[in-house]
């Protein structure tokens, strides 16, 4: 039976791991700093010798073809593939799997001699982490791009994507051409490592995805009045910091509790200013993040959240803006993608088990114009956006064959 090489899958791994690596472990490489950029030529030049066909688009997302040069309604293809960007300070896995394995998938069919019956590509996907805007680069690809907003799109250290493409040789005003033809892709699949801790625990090595969480994310913004730490008494002062604590402390209790079972919330960034120990603060932001499966309670979560942070301002006579940044759709796993993994766990002899995806991915907009799927393998410990990520050196392997006779059966 057809099988990848893990050697050169792990060593692949560790090559790509040394990119914006960190001395104590994990990585640093978000879009579009020098060490992505090194990473995305290291990329090509893997797709290129391991015979696959290598290009880049407008959005920087970058393609290995087998039997695939240029996306074709009239061939369709299987894609698979992730992102090679990374959080701040987080792990070797997280989208280099995919990517690494997607390779690893088509380098192996291409030398078995195979000739699938439709056009094979992968793809690491551009700004996945949403440093400048959430699946940026799939959004792109999938024609679900806010064009009008890409001359504002900043990073929280308020760096403008603009200005972060041109560094890297992109204009980003061209990255709506990197939408594919209508019906140019059949099928994707994207494999990845859960994230969290519900196959290890089960002692299930393959997970099935069936759902994609959708994330929104807003700026919240509280104005309050600088003034003297020392001489402002405590009962005068309009403190932007306790305004956000108290907001998120709030926002929180709102979201377990009005929220579907599988609500969550988290307050990633927070910036006071001026930020001084002797002066209060006279504006606070925060990044507010919040995710569920549904959509529409994700929607009514987002519009009482925003009620909320005008209650709490207006008790403490300051005044608040709710910005949104960005909101990912949840997504279904197409039903003939979960049978074609399903099958090819069947034939490698893998149990198995559905279950949803608490963390966003690419999948999620190519679910909007393709069938798209998702293959997970355990994480150690369920860690992960964090340097200690990993995944058993079999797991990977595992998961890898998995994507090999799931991408087979696609494209067949
Ligand atoms: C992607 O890593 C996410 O934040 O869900
Ligand atoms: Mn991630
Ligand atoms: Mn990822």
């Amino acid at each position: 039976m057809l099988a990848i090489s893990a050697e050169r899958l792990q060593s692949r791994i560790a090559a790509l791991a040394r990119f914006g690596g960190l001395p104590g472990g994990g990585v640093t490489r978000m879009c579009w700093s020098a060490p992505h950029e090194e990473a995305r030529a290291w990329l090509l030049a893997e797709i290129k010798a391991a015979g696959l066909t290598p290009w880049v688009d407008t959005a920087g997302n970058v393609f290995g073809g087998l039997g695939l040069t240029a996306f074709d309604t009239a061939r369709p293809a299987v894609l698979t593939g992730s992102h090679i960007d990374t959080v701040p300070e987080g792990g070797i896995l997280d989208g280099a799997l995919g990517v690494l394995a997607g390779l690893e998938c088509l380098q192996t069919i291409r030398a078995a001699g195979q000739t699938p019956g439709k056009p094979l590509g992968v793809v690491a996907w551009s700004d996945e982490e949403g440093r400048y805007g959430s699946l940026f680069g799939s959004r792109a690809f999938c024609g679900r791009l806010d064009v009008a907003a890409i001359p504002t799109m900043a990073a929280v250290d308020g760096e403008r994507l603009v200005d972060a493409m041109r560094r890297a040789g992109f204009d980003a005003l061209r990255a709506p051409e990197a939408r594919a033809p209508a019906g140019a892709v059949d099928a994707y699949v994207e494999l990845h490592i859960e994230q969290g801790a519900r196959l290890e625990e089960a002692g299930v090595p393959i997970g099935v995805v069936d759902t994609i969480v959708g994330v929104r994310r807003a700026r919240v913004v509280f104005h309050g009045q600088a003034d003297h730490a020392g001489t402002t008494p405590m009962e005068r002062r309009r403190d932007a910091f306790l305004a956000a604590a108290d907001y998120a402390l709030k926002a929180r209790e709102l979201v377990v509790t009005r929220g579907g079972p599988r609500a969550v919330t988290n307050f990633g960034v927070v910036h006071v200013h001026p930020g001084a120990s002797n002066i209060v603060p006279g504006r606070a932001e925060l990044v507010h993040e919040m995710r569920d499966p549904d959509g529409g309670v994700l929607e009514r979560l987002a519009r009482e959240c925003a009620a909320l942070a005008e209650d709490v301002a207006r008790a403490r006579a300051i005044r608040v803006e709710v910005r949104p940044m960005s909101a990912t759709t949840p997504a279904p796993c197409a039903s003939r993608v979960q049978a074609a993994i399903e099958a090819a766990c069947e034939t490698l002899g893998h149990p198995r088990q559905h279950l949803y995806s608490a963390a966003g991915h690419d999948a999620q907009n190519l679910a909007a114009v393709c069938d798209a799927g998702m293959v997970f393998i355990p994480s150690r410990g369920g860690r992960s956006h964090r340097v200690d990520e990993m995944s058993d050196a079999a797991a990977i392997e595992r998961g890898a064959n998995v994507l090999l006779h799931t991408l087979l059966r696609l494209a067949t």
